[in-house]
């Protein structure tokens, strides 16, 4: 690219590029950024080197995910070198995670925006062009604002709809309640217009989105819960799409979510309900609030009330203090358990969490011999559940 070609687009629309890492809520995030700057006199590019401006939008669950970040930032360093003008931005949650010493690592950075405060991105995008640097605009979670955006979306090929945000959990692995803030849900009528306004564009999928989506309406002025809700937007979705939910946590899990999912025409029958371990020793270190046989008790009563199907779930292998004994008891749940597919993950000790104060005693080798095991069981079993 030679440097009089640069910027190309400034005299028009300018051009901007997102790259999402990390979960569904980042992809549903990032595509609402996208909407917000399209009608602000963007189009989006799909190569950073045609950008005015590019966006990351970043994830902290585990280490991994930030290291990547590092790595796909740091190698765009030359474009800012060459082309000054070019305006980076890190959105998300390693931004609460690690504030301005982002910029210690990374000076080519212009701005950082927490997930709280998403929607001011055209505002500090400017500030940027009028000349502002290492802009940081975190902490917004902790007012306990969504970021407002509007219910009639642009990009409706998105699937996403959020429906609260925030955890109260505290799961002691999980940086998420430190980053994205605490449970709050969005009314259910704004919810309801975004939905009917995606089925009157013609979408045929619907996830709903929340980090603990069957405690959904704690703290709303009106009285709802999340079974309740499900019933509501099926009048709506009936006949016209598919609606799916992440997450659910198995200590809010009730039989009316289950007979909700089985009576609604619309909802997906698959359930993501993450068991994390199967030993009852690790979970109570995890604060996960249930127990081996109460997991499993609640699964009976999935498989009774929605006859087929099918049930996925996370794990996390190498938690501190975990044992063999223990590890063992997690190959057991899971061979005995027959999940239709499970996410796998190894223990990454995270700012903030309870479990960072606890000794991590499993080696680096016996986690990764861990996780390869798990996953070959899981990856067997659902090889075989496809063909039953
Ligand atoms: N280390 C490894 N995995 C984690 N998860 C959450 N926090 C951590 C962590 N510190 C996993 C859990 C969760 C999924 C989204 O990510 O399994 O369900
Ligand atoms: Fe994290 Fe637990 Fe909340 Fe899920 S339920 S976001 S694992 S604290």
């Amino acid at each position: 690219m030679s440097k009089k070609a640069y910027p190309p687009k400034l005299a028009g629309r300018r051009k901007i590029y997102i790259r999402t890492f990390g979960c569904q809520m980042n992809e549903h995030d990032s595509l609402r950024v996208k909407e917000l700057l399209l009608g602000n006199g963007y189009d989006l590019v799909d190569k950073e080197e045609n950008a005015d401006v590019l966006l990351f939008n970043t994830c902290s669950v585990r280490k991994s995910a930030e290291d990547r970040v590092f790595g796909v930032v740091s190698s765009l360093k030359g474009l800012k070198i060459k082309h000054p003008e070019i305006i980076f931005g890190i959105m998300g949650c390693m931004d609460e995670a690690q504030g301005k010493d982002i910029f210690e690592h990374m000076k080519h950075v212009d701005f950082l925006c927490g997930p709280g405060d998403l929607d001011k991105i055209p505002e500090i995008i400017d500030k940027v062009r009028r000349g502002a640097r290492h802009l940081v605009y975190i902490g917004g979670h902790r007012s306990k604002r969504i970021p407002r955006f509007s219910e009639n979306r642009d990009i409706v090929e998105s699937l996403y709809v959020k429906i609260m945000e925030g955890c109260d959990n505290f799961c002691s692995y999980c940086v998420v309640p430190y980053l994205r803030g605490r449970e709050r849900s969005r009314p259910s009528k704004e919810i309801l217009e975004e939905i009917r306004h995606l089925l009157s564009k013609g979408v045929k999928k619907i996830t709903l989105l929340g980090q603990n989506v069957n405690s959904y309406g704690s703290g709303l002025k009106e009285n709802i819960t999340f079974p309740e809700f499900l019933r509501k937007i099926d009048k709506v979705a009936a006949g016209k799409a598919e609606v799916t939910f992440v997450t659910s946590h198995p200590k809010d899990a009730s039989l009316e979510l289950f007979k909700a999912i089985r009576d609604c025409k619309s909802l997906s029958k698959q359930l993501h309900l993450p068991l994390q371990s199967g030993s009852d020793k690790i979970l109570k270190r995890m604060n996960r609030g249930y127990t081996l046989a109460r997991y499993k008790r609640l699964l009976k009563s999935f498989r009774r009330i929605v006859k087929n199907g099918p049930i996925v779930s996370d794990f996390i292998v190498g938690f501190p203090g975990e044992t063999k004994k223990d590890f063992n008891d997690t190959l057991k749940s899971v061979k005995n358990i027959r999940f239709a597919s499970a996410y796998i993950f190894k223990y990454s000790e995270r700012p903030f969490t309870k479990a960072s104060k606890f000794k991590d005693n499993v080696s680096k080798k016996e986690k990764e011999r861990r996780h390869t095991l798990l996953l070959e069981t899981q990856r067997r079993i659902s090889r075989r559940k496809k063909c039953q």
